[in-house]
């Protein structure tokens, strides 16, 4: 087999060795523009598992690659003149063109033809006489850019400005230094790669970069201005760049993220950063590039497979591993792209945002790298919600939380959830049962159902109600058992499904319609739910004024029943969220149009419904924080506002959720999809929020907690099959200040000893 590999980059050259090892009788020829010793950048880093997969593929390289790696395990966060470090990290790190040349020496030694000072051509009709050309010539590729239809190109070009230098200065640890200039936040990432060299990219968003001059400096004195910026970490050292034939503004790149639905068009096979690129702050993208290397070389080894056949299972086994990483690359490129959000964090939680930034490394991955430091985290985290120094560490989602008058033992929710068990809206004995276990299993907060202000507030005939004597006290015997019997503190989601009503219970069909015994339904504007569902009638001000009125009574029966919070369903397509959304509000009046008219029906409910009930006592409000939809419909930028609007009509908490606004839209789904938006919402609004939606780990809460990423933690669907999850996670937790209903004490007992000895026995 004859194979022309264009681009001696670590993808072109690791395969080439990986091919010569497993085949010694194909013929490749490697074509690489520059000379051996020319190359961009400086040290990369991996992560001891992927040398051990380098030794796997090829001992010789691997050796020599591992005697050389540079190794180190902490962590050093500078922000606000401190310096958080945290241990256990495992990183080892290795020069660019140490690297290269390692490799093109094994290639040669392997008889692969390297043909050093040669420009590819990006036409496959000049490669007629290669049975595959592999495309391994960089994020750049030309030749995939020829071929950009075949391989679903897609890229996305970042906003942060950011320069790769190099220093003599020798960090120990892994280094982010925070720096504030006059003209906004400068960072740098730096590490050692060999005995005295380290890496130092210097990044910032562009209008710090504009506001700096540096898109018109030419490149001494950027450079000048950098060390200026971080002279106290570079202990007089220089920052060295090797971009010198740039003129200075061209030197500084914005990262360019790039995903190939395809990666093979006939004999053309895409490899590393040619197929894929992942921000270089995870770190990541020269071992996707060597991991590739390897398993097409393997696939097209592999016995009984055809080429073409081996090029599909190329990508198959691929996919996956490089569809997480651009997915924590993603979350990690944003984080710093948002940084300023999270500069008012004290330093401690600062650093552990931006360690838990992409999602890859949660609570208990920090607790098996540095259990000391983590342990910090948890007493700085129950000191803050406590109001005094705490000594013991304790996990995250057990410390209180203080809602006006009202405190929560801890930050578990259990997330409304309707039952649509109700008879005329009256809750029985399937309520008692269902809300009293969940109040016994622990959570700290726990909400009702919407529960509706109307009959033809429901969604269904099974849904609950507040609009009738016989509501209240069915519900006032659930909120006494509650009481009695629990810590748990109880809040009634009051709610309106304005186009989403006249439908069946859940499991006889989401949104469908009646069969019989249909009410009429109303809205912002006569925009229906779907084409099965209703036309709604927008409504009138004579409408909105017993809407008000409804949710003023209910509240106040709330209040009757014993409650202790009250919440607005202001999300999910129903009333209020359908003048909310502009997919859904097509009004002309000062209720349709820009965000301040969509709001304000929605806020007259809300401020009157605070009106009604007592100052002491919380109120919260849930929103969809995306309508999915792009542009068109609420964009989380958009919540940040709506957040803030509701706040300022005295909301004390807002629950983020997101979607359900419109029947096409594409949500994004995933662990904790709904947590960026809380994040956002709480660090860009400085609001209090509550996260919801797939979070079902005590792990995840506790990570979205000490990150700051939300204050409350609420669960939906973990609670229903698993009334006991705040004690299960108390016990899996060896945390021992829960309150159990004490007839259950034994069983929690056993249970923290059982899980013990099996964690013990997996230790
Ligand atoms: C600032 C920065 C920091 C990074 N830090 C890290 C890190 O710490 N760890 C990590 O793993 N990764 C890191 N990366 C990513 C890493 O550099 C790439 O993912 C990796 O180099 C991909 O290898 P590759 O062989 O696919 O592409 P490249 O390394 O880009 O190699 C492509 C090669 O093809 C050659 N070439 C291109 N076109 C032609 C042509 N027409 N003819 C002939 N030759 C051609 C180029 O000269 C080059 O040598 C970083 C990237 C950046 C930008
Ligand atoms: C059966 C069921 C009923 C729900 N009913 C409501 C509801 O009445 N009010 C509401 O705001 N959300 C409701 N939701 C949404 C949940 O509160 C929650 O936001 C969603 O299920 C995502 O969280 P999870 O992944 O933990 O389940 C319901 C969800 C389920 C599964």
């Amino acid at each position: 087999m004859r194979i022309a590999c264009l681009g001696g980059g670590p993808a072109g050259l690791y395969f080439a060795i990986s091919m010569k090892l497993r085949d010694p009788a194909c013929e490749i020829d490697l074509y690489e523009r520059n000379r051996p010793d020319d190359t961009f950048g400086w040290g990369v880093v991996f992560s001891d598992q992927t040398v051990g997969n380098l030794i796997a593929n090829d001992p010789v390289s691997g050796a020599v690659i591992q005697s050389e790696f540079a190794h180190w395990d902490d962590i050093e966060v500078h922000i606000h003149g401190q310096t958080i470090r945290s241990s256990g990290h495992g990183f080892i790190g290795i020069g660019r063109k140490r690297l290269l040349n390692i490799l093109q020496q094994r290639a040669a030694a392997l008889g692969v033809n390297l043909r050093f000072e040669r420009e590819a051509s990006a036409d496959l009709a000049d490669w007629a006489g290669y049975d595959l050309v592999i495309a391994a010539d960089g994020a750049n590729s030309r030749i995939r850019d020829r071929y950009r239809e075949h391989f679903g190109v897609d890229v996305q070009t970042r906003r942060n400005k950011f320069f790769w230098f190099g220093t003599e200065k020798v960090f120990e640890a892994f280094t982010f230094a925070f720096e504030r200039t006059e003209a906004g936040w400068v960072w740098a990432h730096a590490y050692r790669f060999d005995d005295n060299l380290s890496t130092f990219i210097v990044e910032m968003d562009p209008e710090t970069w504009a506001g700096l001059g540096l898109d018109a400096m030419d490149q001494p004195a950027a450079i000048a201005l950098c060390e200026r910026i971080f002279a106290q970490y570079l202990d007089g050292r220089a920052l060295v760049s090797n971009a010198t034939h740039l003129p200075g503004p061209r030197a500084w790149l914005n990262f360019r993220r790039i995903v190939c639905a395809t990666w093979s068009f006939e004999n053309l096979i895409l490899l590393g950063d040619a197929a894929h690129t992942a921000h270089f702050s995870i770190g990541s993208g020269t071992k996707l590039a060597l991991e590739d290397a390897i398993k097409l070389a393997e696939v097209l080894n592999r016995p009984g497979l055809t080429r073409d056949a081996a090029l599909a299972e190329y990508q198959a086994e691929r996919n996956l591993e490089v569809l997480k990483l651009q997915n924590s690359a993603r979350n990690s490129t944003e984080w710093f792209e948002t940084l300023e959000r999270y500069l008012h964090f004290e330093p401690i939680q600062f650093a552990y945002s931006l360690l838990t930034r992409s999602q890859r490394v949660s609570h208990e991955n920090l607790r098996l790298r540095d259990k000391a430091w983590l342990e910090g985290v948890e007493r700085w985290f129950q000191s803050q919600a406590r109001g005094h120094e705490v000594n013991e560490p304790a996990p995250p989602m057990f410390a209180p939380f203080r809602l006006r008058a009202m405190e929560t033992v801890n930050r578990v929710v259990v997330s409304p959830m309707a039952m649509y068990s109700a008879r005329e809206g009256t809750p029985g004995d399937f309520h008692f049962v269902h809300y009293g276990a969940r109040a016994q299993g622990g959570a700290g907060l726990l909400y009702t159902e919407m529960t509706c202000v109307s009959p033809e507030g429901r969604i269904t005939p099974g849904c609950a109600g507040m609009y009738a004597p016989e509501h209240v006290e069915a519900w006032r015997r659930i909120v006494a058992f509650v009481h009695a019997n629990s810590a748990a503190k109880f809040c009634l989601q009051l709610g309106h499904s304005g186009p989403k009503g006249s439908t069946r219970v859940g499991w006889e069909g989401y949104d469908v319609p009646l069969e019989a015994g249909n009410w009429p339904v109303m809205a912002a504007s006569d925009v229906p739910w779907s084409a099965d569902n209703q036309v709604p009638r927008p409504m009138t001000r004579a409408d909105m004024d017993r809407v008000v009125a409804e949710f003023v009574a209910a509240v106040a029966m709330g209040l009757d029943a014993g409650f202790d919070m009250i919440e607005l369903h202001a999300a999910h397509g129903y009333l209020l969220s359908s003048f909310i959304t502009p997919l859904a509000n097509k009004r002309t009046d000062e209720y349709g149009g820009s965000l301040e008219n969509r709001l304000r029906f929605p806020l007259e409910v809300f401020a009157a419904m605070r009106a009604a009930w007592p100052s002491d006592k919380p109120m919260s409000v849930r929103i969809s924080a995306n309508d999915w939809m792009g542009e068109l419909g609420v964009t989380p930028d958009e919540a940040v506002e709506i957040g803030r609007a509701f706040a300022g009509a005295g909301a004390d908490l807002i629950d983020v959720s997101a979607g359900q606004t419109w029947a096409d839209c594409q949500p994004i789904y995933g662990r904790m999809f709904q947590t960026p938006f809380a994040d956002q919402i709480r660090n860009e609004g400085r609001l209090t929020t509550m996260a919801v939606g797939n979070i079902y780990e005590p792990d995840h809460v506790n990570s979205i907690l000490a990150a700051g990423r939300a204050d409350l933690v609420a669960l939906a669907r973990p609670h229903l099959i698993d009334p006991m999850w705040t004690l299960r996670a108390a016990a899996q937790q060896n945390y021992r200040h829960v309150a159990v209903p004490p007839p259950y004490l034994g069983g929690m007992a056993q249970l923290a000893r059982n899980l013990a000895r099996e964690a013990e026995l997996k230790a």
